[in-house]
Protein backbone atom coordinates (compact mmCIF):
# COMPACT_ATOMS: atom_id res chain seq x y z
CA UNK A 1 0.00 0.00 0.00
CA UNK A 2 1.21 3.60 -0.58
CA UNK A 3 0.71 6.24 1.64
CA UNK A 4 1.46 9.99 0.64
CA UNK A 5 1.53 12.72 3.85
CA UNK A 6 1.64 16.51 3.04
CA UNK A 7 2.99 18.03 5.26
CA UNK A 8 5.32 21.33 7.23
CA UNK A 9 8.89 21.84 7.00
CA UNK A 10 10.58 21.91 10.04
CA UNK A 11 13.63 22.21 8.78
CA UNK A 12 16.26 23.40 12.14
CA UNK A 13 13.31 23.74 14.33
CA UNK A 14 12.66 20.08 13.25
CA UNK A 15 15.79 18.63 13.67
CA UNK A 16 15.95 19.95 17.19
CA UNK A 17 12.60 19.39 18.66
CA UNK A 18 11.35 16.09 17.84
CA UNK A 19 8.17 16.90 19.35
CA UNK A 20 7.21 18.92 16.02
CA UNK A 21 6.09 15.40 15.22
CA UNK A 22 4.00 17.02 12.34
CA UNK A 23 6.57 18.08 10.37
CA UNK A 24 8.26 16.02 6.81
CA UNK A 25 11.16 15.60 8.76
CA UNK A 26 9.69 13.84 12.04
CA UNK A 27 6.72 12.18 9.77
CA UNK A 28 3.88 12.30 12.61
CA UNK A 29 6.18 9.72 14.42
CA UNK A 30 4.92 6.68 12.33
CA UNK A 31 7.83 6.03 9.39
CA UNK A 32 9.25 3.31 11.27
CA UNK A 33 5.39 1.77 12.17
CA UNK A 34 4.43 2.11 8.65
CA UNK A 35 7.83 0.27 6.98
CA UNK A 36 7.94 -2.28 9.20
CA UNK A 37 4.47 -3.06 7.90
CA UNK A 38 5.66 -3.48 4.26
CA UNK A 39 3.97 -0.39 3.27
CA UNK A 40 5.24 2.70 1.00
CA UNK A 41 5.42 5.82 2.98
CA UNK A 42 6.52 8.72 0.84
CA UNK A 43 6.37 12.89 3.01
CA UNK A 44 6.30 16.21 1.03
CA UNK A 45 5.52 19.38 1.75
CA UNK A 46 5.57 20.06 -1.89
CA UNK A 47 2.32 20.15 -3.03
CA UNK A 48 1.39 23.43 -5.82
CA UNK A 49 1.15 22.89 -9.41
CA UNK A 50 1.21 19.84 -11.17
CA UNK A 51 4.97 19.36 -11.07
CA UNK A 52 4.81 19.04 -7.10
CA UNK A 53 5.56 15.51 -5.43
CA UNK A 54 2.11 15.73 -4.14
CA UNK A 55 0.35 15.91 -7.24
CA UNK A 56 2.36 13.55 -9.54
CA UNK A 57 2.65 10.97 -6.37
CA UNK A 58 -1.37 11.18 -5.79
CA UNK A 59 -2.13 9.06 -9.26
CA UNK A 60 -1.54 5.76 -7.42
CA UNK A 61 -1.88 7.10 -3.81
CA UNK A 62 -3.96 4.31 -1.96
CA UNK A 63 -4.02 7.00 1.55
CA UNK A 64 -3.34 10.67 1.63
CA UNK A 65 -2.57 12.01 5.38
CA UNK A 66 -2.60 16.34 4.81
CA UNK A 67 -3.20 18.66 7.62
CA UNK A 68 -4.67 22.10 7.76
CA UNK A 69 -1.76 23.85 8.73
CA UNK A 70 0.08 23.48 5.04
CA UNK A 71 -3.02 22.01 3.24
CA UNK A 72 -2.92 19.83 0.13
CA UNK A 73 -5.47 21.22 -1.39
CA UNK A 74 -7.08 17.76 -2.91
CA UNK A 75 -9.46 19.22 -5.54
CA UNK A 76 -12.19 17.38 -7.77
CA UNK A 77 -9.78 17.01 -10.36
CA UNK A 78 -7.31 15.82 -8.21
CA UNK A 79 -10.09 13.66 -6.82
CA UNK A 80 -9.99 12.33 -10.84
CA UNK A 81 -6.47 11.71 -11.17
CA UNK A 82 -6.00 9.59 -7.61
CA UNK A 83 -7.05 6.23 -9.07
CA UNK A 84 -6.03 4.07 -5.84
CA UNK A 85 -7.36 6.55 -3.21
CA UNK A 86 -9.48 5.34 -0.45
CA UNK A 87 -9.16 6.95 2.60
CA UNK A 88 -7.93 10.85 3.37
CA UNK A 89 -7.19 11.29 6.41
CA UNK A 90 -6.45 15.02 8.43
CA UNK A 91 -3.68 14.78 10.56
CA UNK A 92 -5.56 17.65 12.62
CA UNK A 93 -9.02 18.94 12.51
CA UNK A 94 -11.12 20.77 9.51
CA UNK A 95 -11.21 18.57 6.20
CA UNK A 96 -12.08 21.88 4.45
CA UNK A 97 -9.09 21.18 1.84
CA UNK A 98 -10.76 18.28 0.61
CA UNK A 99 -13.07 18.25 -1.90
CA UNK A 100 -16.01 16.78 0.50
CA UNK A 101 -18.52 16.76 -2.45
CA UNK A 102 -15.91 14.83 -5.13
CA UNK A 103 -15.25 12.48 -2.17
CA UNK A 104 -18.35 11.40 -1.85
CA UNK A 105 -18.50 11.52 -5.70
CA UNK A 106 -15.76 8.78 -5.33
CA UNK A 107 -17.18 7.22 -2.61
CA UNK A 108 -13.93 7.77 -0.66
CA UNK A 109 -13.47 8.03 3.49
CA UNK A 110 -12.34 11.37 4.61
CA UNK A 111 -11.52 11.34 8.59
CA UNK A 112 -9.66 14.02 10.74
CA UNK A 113 -8.86 13.60 14.18
CA UNK A 114 -11.95 15.47 15.88
CA UNK A 115 -11.03 16.97 19.21
CA UNK A 116 -7.12 16.78 19.08
CA UNK A 117 -6.15 20.39 19.45
CA UNK A 118 -9.66 21.91 20.62
CA UNK A 119 -8.25 23.54 23.58
CA UNK A 120 -5.35 24.37 21.79
CA UNK A 121 -7.33 26.60 19.34
CA UNK A 122 -9.76 27.83 22.65
CA UNK A 123 -6.70 29.37 24.18
CA UNK A 124 -5.44 30.67 21.15
CA UNK A 125 -8.98 32.14 20.81
CA UNK A 126 -9.37 33.68 24.01
CA UNK A 127 -5.73 35.22 24.10
CA UNK A 128 -6.47 36.90 21.02
CA UNK A 129 -9.73 38.34 22.41
CA UNK A 130 -7.44 40.31 24.92
CA UNK A 131 -4.55 40.93 22.89
CA UNK A 132 -7.11 42.62 20.56
CA UNK A 133 -9.26 44.59 23.45
CA UNK A 134 -5.82 45.33 25.18
CA UNK A 135 -4.59 46.88 22.62
CA UNK A 136 -1.63 44.54 23.58
CA UNK A 137 0.45 44.82 19.96
CA UNK A 138 0.91 48.05 19.61
CA UNK A 139 1.84 48.78 23.57
CA UNK A 140 4.69 46.33 22.54
CA UNK A 141 5.85 47.64 19.61
CA UNK A 142 6.34 50.76 20.99
CA UNK A 143 8.28 49.33 23.72
CA UNK A 144 10.42 47.14 21.37
CA UNK A 145 11.04 50.49 19.25
CA UNK A 146 12.55 52.27 22.51
CA UNK A 147 9.25 54.59 22.78
CA UNK A 148 7.22 55.26 25.94
CA UNK A 149 3.22 56.88 25.26
CA UNK A 150 0.89 55.49 28.02
CA UNK A 151 -1.96 57.16 26.07
CA UNK A 152 -1.48 56.72 22.67
CA UNK A 153 -2.04 52.96 23.56
CA UNK A 154 -4.23 53.94 26.60
CA UNK A 155 -6.82 55.13 23.67
CA UNK A 156 -7.36 51.58 21.94
CA UNK A 157 -7.29 49.65 25.61
CA UNK A 158 -10.47 48.47 27.12
CA UNK A 159 -11.69 45.48 29.63
CA UNK A 160 -13.23 42.04 28.70
CA UNK A 161 -15.41 42.21 31.50
CA UNK A 162 -18.94 43.59 30.64
CA UNK A 163 -18.79 43.24 27.10
CA UNK A 164 -20.86 40.75 24.87
CA UNK A 165 -19.18 37.58 23.68
CA UNK A 166 -20.45 35.64 20.70
CA UNK A 167 -19.72 32.61 18.70
CA UNK A 168 -20.19 31.92 15.23
CA UNK A 169 -20.38 27.97 15.91
CA UNK A 170 -20.85 26.73 19.01
CA UNK A 171 -19.22 22.80 19.01
CA UNK A 172 -15.94 21.38 20.13
CA UNK A 173 -13.77 24.81 20.07
CA UNK A 174 -16.88 27.50 20.24
CA UNK A 175 -18.31 25.97 23.63
CA UNK A 176 -14.53 25.87 25.05
CA UNK A 177 -14.37 29.20 24.01
CA UNK A 178 -17.34 30.42 25.74
CA UNK A 179 -16.39 28.20 29.04
CA UNK A 180 -12.89 30.24 29.11
CA UNK A 181 -14.31 33.29 29.20
CA UNK A 182 -16.89 33.40 31.55
CA UNK A 183 -14.44 33.53 34.71
CA UNK A 184 -13.77 37.28 33.05
CA UNK A 185 -17.71 38.66 33.39
CA UNK A 186 -18.78 39.10 30.19
CA UNK A 187 -22.06 40.52 30.01
CA UNK A 188 -23.95 38.21 27.87
CA UNK A 189 -22.49 35.26 25.99
CA UNK A 190 -24.25 34.61 22.46
CA UNK A 191 -23.97 32.16 20.14
CA UNK A 192 -25.40 31.76 16.43
CA UNK A 193 -25.23 27.81 15.11
CA UNK A 194 -28.02 25.93 13.14
CA UNK A 195 -27.96 23.33 16.08
CA UNK A 196 -28.40 23.91 19.99
CA UNK A 197 -26.20 23.48 22.14
CA UNK A 198 -26.16 19.33 23.53
CA UNK A 199 -27.53 19.23 26.70
CA UNK A 200 -24.59 18.61 28.29
CA UNK A 201 -22.65 21.64 27.31
CA UNK A 202 -26.38 23.31 27.96
CA UNK A 203 -26.18 23.12 31.48
CA UNK A 204 -22.62 24.62 32.09
CA UNK A 205 -22.23 27.12 29.36
CA UNK A 206 -24.95 30.11 30.33
CA UNK A 207 -25.18 31.31 26.78
CA UNK A 208 -28.33 32.67 24.57
CA UNK A 209 -28.84 31.46 20.62
CA UNK A 210 -29.99 33.99 18.60
CA UNK A 211 -31.56 32.91 15.15
CA UNK A 212 -29.98 35.60 13.08
CA UNK A 213 -26.67 36.42 11.76
CA UNK A 214 -27.59 39.87 11.41
CA UNK A 215 -29.33 40.03 14.88
CA UNK A 216 -26.33 38.12 16.68
CA UNK A 217 -23.60 40.14 15.33
CA UNK A 218 -25.46 43.52 16.29
CA UNK A 219 -25.67 42.42 19.62
CA UNK A 220 -21.73 41.18 19.74
CA UNK A 221 -18.88 43.57 21.09
CA UNK A 222 -16.52 40.29 20.17
CA UNK A 223 -17.65 37.74 17.60
CA UNK A 224 -15.17 34.62 17.35
CA UNK A 225 -15.59 31.85 14.84
CA UNK A 226 -15.93 28.59 15.05
CA UNK A 227 -17.64 27.11 12.29
CA UNK A 228 -16.19 24.65 9.62
CA UNK A 229 -15.72 25.87 5.94
CA UNK A 230 -18.10 25.02 3.80
CA UNK A 231 -20.50 26.07 1.27
CA UNK A 232 -22.72 27.52 3.70
CA UNK A 233 -20.00 29.31 5.46
CA UNK A 234 -17.31 30.68 3.05
CA UNK A 235 -17.43 34.32 2.53
CA UNK A 236 -19.83 34.63 5.38
CA UNK A 237 -18.57 37.88 7.29
CA UNK A 238 -18.28 39.83 3.95
CA UNK A 239 -18.79 43.51 2.81
CA UNK A 240 -23.15 43.40 3.50
CA UNK A 241 -23.00 41.70 7.35
CA UNK A 242 -20.16 43.71 8.79
CA UNK A 243 -22.15 46.78 8.26
CA UNK A 244 -24.84 44.67 10.76
CA UNK A 245 -21.79 44.35 13.14
CA UNK A 246 -21.30 46.62 16.59
CA UNK A 247 -19.42 49.83 15.61
CA UNK A 248 -16.00 49.23 16.84
CA UNK A 249 -16.92 45.43 17.32
CA UNK A 250 -13.67 42.55 17.48
CA UNK A 251 -13.30 39.74 15.55
CA UNK A 252 -11.33 36.50 16.18
CA UNK A 253 -11.31 34.18 13.78
CA UNK A 254 -9.34 30.81 14.18
CA UNK A 255 -11.46 28.68 12.33
CA UNK A 256 -10.86 29.14 8.13
CA UNK A 257 -9.64 32.20 6.92
CA UNK A 258 -12.04 31.83 3.97
CA UNK A 259 -15.40 32.32 6.15
CA UNK A 260 -13.92 35.98 5.98
CA UNK A 261 -13.38 38.31 3.07
CA UNK A 262 -9.89 39.44 3.04
CA UNK A 263 -11.07 42.50 1.20
CA UNK A 264 -14.27 43.09 3.35
CA UNK A 265 -12.14 42.73 6.62
CA UNK A 266 -9.45 44.97 5.75
CA UNK A 267 -11.67 48.38 4.52
CA UNK A 268 -13.81 47.58 7.93
CA UNK A 269 -10.61 47.69 9.83
CA UNK A 270 -9.72 50.57 7.87
CA UNK A 271 -12.57 52.53 8.39
CA UNK A 272 -12.90 51.53 12.63
CA UNK A 273 -16.31 49.90 11.61
CA UNK A 274 -14.56 47.04 13.25
CA UNK A 275 -11.47 48.03 16.25
CA UNK A 276 -9.63 44.39 15.55
CA UNK A 277 -9.30 41.33 13.54
CA UNK A 278 -7.20 38.12 14.80
CA UNK A 279 -6.59 34.76 13.96
CA UNK A 280 -4.02 32.42 12.48
CA UNK A 281 -5.76 31.20 9.72
CA UNK A 282 -5.62 32.37 5.77
CA UNK A 283 -8.05 31.85 2.50
CA UNK A 284 -4.97 30.23 0.75
CA UNK A 285 -1.83 28.59 3.00
CA UNK A 286 0.71 29.52 2.91
CA UNK A 287 -0.83 33.08 2.67
CA UNK A 288 1.46 35.56 0.21
CA UNK A 289 3.57 37.91 1.41
CA UNK A 290 1.48 40.97 0.46
CA UNK A 291 -1.88 39.29 1.78
CA UNK A 292 -3.83 42.70 3.44
CA UNK A 293 -4.21 40.60 6.58
CA UNK A 294 -0.34 40.77 7.28
CA UNK A 295 -0.20 44.32 7.32
CA UNK A 296 -3.69 45.77 8.01
CA UNK A 297 -4.65 48.34 10.88
CA UNK A 298 -7.38 50.98 12.41
CA UNK A 299 -7.06 54.26 12.71
CA UNK A 300 -5.36 54.25 15.56
CA UNK A 301 -2.50 52.33 14.10
CA UNK A 302 -3.08 48.46 16.10
CA UNK A 303 -5.88 45.87 15.54
CA UNK A 304 -4.15 43.58 14.04
CA UNK A 305 -3.57 40.51 15.84
CA UNK A 306 -2.74 38.08 12.81
CA UNK A 307 -0.21 35.15 12.92
CA UNK A 308 0.90 31.76 10.96
CA UNK A 309 -1.24 28.85 11.28
CA UNK A 310 -0.19 27.38 14.22
CA UNK A 311 -3.33 27.26 17.03
CA UNK A 312 -4.02 23.56 16.90
CA UNK A 313 -0.02 22.99 16.17
CA UNK A 314 1.09 23.12 19.58
CA UNK A 315 3.70 20.37 20.87
CA UNK A 316 0.79 19.35 23.26
CA UNK A 317 -1.58 19.00 20.23
CA UNK A 318 0.67 17.50 17.86
CA UNK A 319 0.93 14.18 20.16
CA UNK A 320 -2.72 14.13 20.13
CA UNK A 321 -3.07 14.10 16.32
CA UNK A 322 -0.15 12.07 15.62
CA UNK A 323 -1.52 9.14 17.72
CA UNK A 324 -4.93 10.05 16.19
CA UNK A 325 -3.81 9.99 12.94
CA UNK A 326 -2.01 6.28 13.61
CA UNK A 327 -5.23 5.18 15.42
CA UNK A 328 -7.37 5.83 12.31
CA UNK A 329 -4.90 4.42 9.88
CA UNK A 330 -4.54 1.19 11.65
CA UNK A 331 -8.21 0.91 12.25
CA UNK A 332 -8.38 1.14 8.30
CA UNK A 333 -5.45 -1.05 7.70
CA UNK A 334 -6.72 -3.83 10.47
CA UNK A 335 -10.62 -3.33 8.33
CA UNK A 336 -12.09 -1.79 11.83
CA UNK A 337 -14.39 0.67 12.10
CA UNK A 338 -13.76 3.90 12.69
CA UNK A 339 -14.38 5.93 15.82
CA UNK A 340 -17.70 7.85 14.46
CA UNK A 341 -16.58 11.57 15.90
CA UNK A 342 -13.94 11.09 13.10
CA UNK A 343 -15.31 10.46 10.26
CA UNK A 344 -16.23 13.16 8.14
CA UNK A 345 -17.47 11.63 4.96
CA UNK A 346 -18.14 7.82 4.30
CA UNK A 347 -19.75 5.58 1.55
CA UNK A 348 -20.51 8.41 -0.67
CA UNK A 349 -22.18 10.89 2.01
CA UNK A 350 -21.47 13.24 4.97
CA UNK A 351 -20.96 11.50 8.75
CA UNK A 352 -21.40 14.48 10.59
CA UNK A 353 -23.23 17.61 10.24
CA UNK A 354 -20.64 20.24 10.96
CA UNK A 355 -20.38 21.08 7.39
CA UNK A 356 -23.46 21.92 6.03
CA UNK A 357 -27.24 20.39 6.36
CA UNK A 358 -27.34 17.70 3.91
CA UNK A 359 -29.80 15.41 2.71
CA UNK A 360 -28.89 11.80 4.04
CA UNK A 361 -29.68 9.29 0.93
P1 LIG B 1 -17.27 20.97 15.59
O1 LIG B 1 -17.69 20.11 14.47
O2 LIG B 1 -17.21 20.40 16.96
O3 LIG B 1 -18.20 22.27 15.66
C1 LIG B 1 -18.53 23.04 14.56
C2 LIG B 1 -19.85 23.76 14.84
O4 LIG B 1 -20.08 24.69 13.78
C3 LIG B 1 -21.04 22.81 14.89
O5 LIG B 1 -21.78 23.04 16.08
C4 LIG B 1 -21.84 23.20 13.65
O6 LIG B 1 -23.25 23.01 13.81
C5 LIG B 1 -21.47 24.66 13.50
N1 LIG B 1 -21.74 25.20 12.16
C6 LIG B 1 -21.53 24.62 10.95
N2 LIG B 1 -21.96 25.43 9.98
C7 LIG B 1 -22.44 26.54 10.57
C8 LIG B 1 -23.04 27.73 10.08
N3 LIG B 1 -23.27 27.91 8.77
N4 LIG B 1 -23.40 28.67 10.97
C9 LIG B 1 -23.24 28.48 12.29
N5 LIG B 1 -22.71 27.35 12.83
C10 LIG B 1 -22.30 26.40 11.95
O7 LIG B 1 -15.85 21.54 15.16
P2 LIG B 1 -14.69 22.12 16.08
O8 LIG B 1 -13.83 21.04 16.58
O9 LIG B 1 -15.29 23.06 17.06
O10 LIG B 1 -13.83 22.92 14.98
C11 LIG B 1 -14.42 23.97 14.24
C12 LIG B 1 -13.47 24.43 13.16
O11 LIG B 1 -12.34 25.07 13.73
C13 LIG B 1 -12.87 23.32 12.30
O12 LIG B 1 -13.75 22.86 11.30
C14 LIG B 1 -11.66 24.00 11.74
O13 LIG B 1 -11.99 24.68 10.55
C15 LIG B 1 -11.27 25.01 12.81
N6 LIG B 1 -10.04 24.59 13.51
C16 LIG B 1 -8.95 25.42 13.45
C17 LIG B 1 -7.76 25.04 14.02
C18 LIG B 1 -6.58 25.94 14.01
O14 LIG B 1 -5.46 25.48 14.23
N7 LIG B 1 -6.73 27.23 13.78
C19 LIG B 1 -7.59 23.72 14.67
C20 LIG B 1 -8.85 22.98 14.79
C21 LIG B 1 -10.00 23.39 14.18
Amino acid sequence: MKVLAVLYDGGKAAQEEPRLLGTVENKLGIESWLKELGHEFIVTSDKEGPNSVFQKEIVDTDVLITTPFHPGYMTAELFEKAKNLKLCLTAGVGSDHIDLAAANKKGIMVAEVSGSNVVSVAEHAVMSMLLLVRNFVPAHEQIQKGGWNVADVARGAFDLENKVIGTIGAGRIGQRILQRVTPFNPKELLYFDYAPLPEHAAHTINARRVEKLEDFVAQCDIVTVNCPLHDGTRGLINKELLKHFKKGAWIVNTARGAICDRHAIKEALASGQISGYAGDVWDVQPSAPDHPWRTMKNPLGGGNGMVPHYSGTTLDAQIRYAVGTKDILQRWLEGKDQEAQNVIVDHGEYATKSYGIHERK
